[in-house]
């Protein structure tokens, strides 16, 4: 089918490169000339495996291809995907802006009946509000269909996801548009759940929520191993063999970080709060995110007492492994606030590097380093903040020699408890 896909971030760059990929014919749109350009020219502004090939692979077939032109993309499409950002505005709330603008643009641009399917997360009734805006402003007031069509993609994993989807939501107001959307998802062998587009609407928030919900979870129960000697890491795997439960998101961290949770949580508090409810066990979920990283840093200062004037080294900047993407890492929020006690910190990440330096600037007090295994050298401790599966392969008898004291603070419990104390290390790691 044709499609258009107004928006190329994350979400509406993965997509459009996934429907080409399946056969239909893609149109990305984006008001960003520069990005554009940047595309038509094989250029990615992302890193996400597996992206890169297959943008080549199919601006090649003719399958995909890259405007700035909203009225191209409409023009050229049977279905017109809106896949902009909803950033949060200071109160937690959802600015829509990008979205209204999209509604009004696509509005302007219709000749003949269209399906405009919303793929951006959006708080509950924003369906309808699309709906009136383009009937609004359609000038040649034609037949046209909203839909609401949430996405569920993990960064780092989201060819995959996007490939392999273990559902599709549909949310209508009526059945024109369904026929459509089945077919546009048929090759990815998907069960199909069509809904009304409230619900539709809320399974995003809701399912973002209840996932946020389960890692804080599992980071509070890690504070009660702590207190009472048991393996937090047993007891996610005892819990998850049970299918009701399941082991995935089970993992104590430092925290849920990333342009999703945070914001998605934020925004699910306050349509609640809008529609009279206080959604306090989600209050709960943040309140307990932020103490986690609260009890990480006294850790480290508990056992390193004053920082000033310690070189710390940290292994990981991204939000979580496999992506570039430093947008609310708690990764930077552990060496800002190092920095802030006055240790000088040495850092390392497989891909985030660039991006982090706009938010942690190279200075006299940080130092990147290309090498993981050089980033020890002449520390006083070293910290894990990221996920990243290399750690798992850090060169630890190294930094045992190279570092002034062999202390490991990992913040994603990438190593074995008795393994690295049998290698000489001082380990402090979470809820063992
Ligand atoms: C999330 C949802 O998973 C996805 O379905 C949605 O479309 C967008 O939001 P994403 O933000 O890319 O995806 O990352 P995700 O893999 O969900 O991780 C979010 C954060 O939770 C990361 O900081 C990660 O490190 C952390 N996390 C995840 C844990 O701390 N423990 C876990 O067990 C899993």
């Amino acid at each position: 089918m044709k499609l258009s896909i107004i928006g190329t971030g994350y979400v509406g760059l993965v997509t459009g490169t996934c429907f080409a990929e399946v056969g239909h014919e893609v149109t990305c749109v984006d008001n960003d000339e520069a990005k554009v350009k940047m595309l038509q020219a094989g250029g990615i502004p992302i890193y996400e495996p597996g992206l890169e090939e297959l943008v080549r692979k199919h601006t090649a077939t003719g399958r995909l291809r890259f405007t700035s032109s909203t009225a191209d993309g409409v023009e050229n499409s049977e279905v017109v995907f809106i896949a902009v950002p909803t950033p949060p505005l200071p109160d937690g709330s959802v600015d829509l802006s990008f979205i209204e603008r999209v509604a009004r643009d696509i509005a302007g641009a219709m000749t003949s009946y269209k399906i405009v399917v919303d793929k951006s997360t959006v708080p509950v009734k924003t369906g309808e509000k699309v709906a009136e805006t383009i009937k609004r402003y359609s000038k040649t007031k034609v037949e046209f269909d909203v839909v609401s069509n949430p996405e569920f993609l993990r960064e780092g994993f989201a060819v995959e996801d996007l490939m392999r989807p273990d559902r599709v939501v549909i949310g209508v107001s009526s059945q024109r548009p369904v026929a459509a959307m089945r077919e546009i998802y048929e090759p990815f062998d998907a069960p199909i759940v069509v809904t009304d587009i409230n619900s539709a609407e809320l399974i995003k928030h809701a399912s973002n929520s209840f996932l946020a919900l389960k890692i804080s979870y599992i980071n509070a129960l890690s504070v009660v191993c702590e207190m009472t000697g048991a393996n937090v890491m047993e007891v996610a795997q005892g819990m998850g063999m049970d299918k009701r439960i399941g082991r995935r998101f089970l993992d104590p961290s430092l925290g849920f970080g990333g342009s999703c949770f945070p914001k998605d949580l934020s925004a699910f508090v306050k349509i609640a709060e809008q529609t009279g409810y206080d959604f306090g066990l989600l209050k709960e979920v943040q309140r307990i995110n932020a103490a986690q990283m609260d009890r990480f840093m006294k850790k480290i200062s508990d056992t390193l007492w004053v920082l000033k004037e310690k070189r710390i080294g940290v292994l990981g900047l991204a939000f979580k492994q496999n992506t570039d993407d430093v947008r609310m890492s708690p990764a930077l929020e552990v060496c800002q606030r190092l920095l802030k006690e006055g240790a000088t910190l040495r850092v390392h990440d497989p891909k985030a590097m660039e991006k982090a330096k706009a938010l942690l600037p190279p200075s006299e007090r940080v130092e990147y380093v290309a090498d993981m295994n050089a980033v020890a050298e002449g520390c006083d401790a070293l910290v894990i903040a990221t996920e990243w599966d290399e750690f798992k392969r850090l060169d630890l008898e190294r930094a045992r020699r190279e570092m002034t004291h062999p202390i490991l603070f990992d913040g994603r419990n990438l190593y074995d408890v008795a393994e690295m104390e049998a290698l000489g290390f001082i380990y402090k790691s979470i809820g063992r």
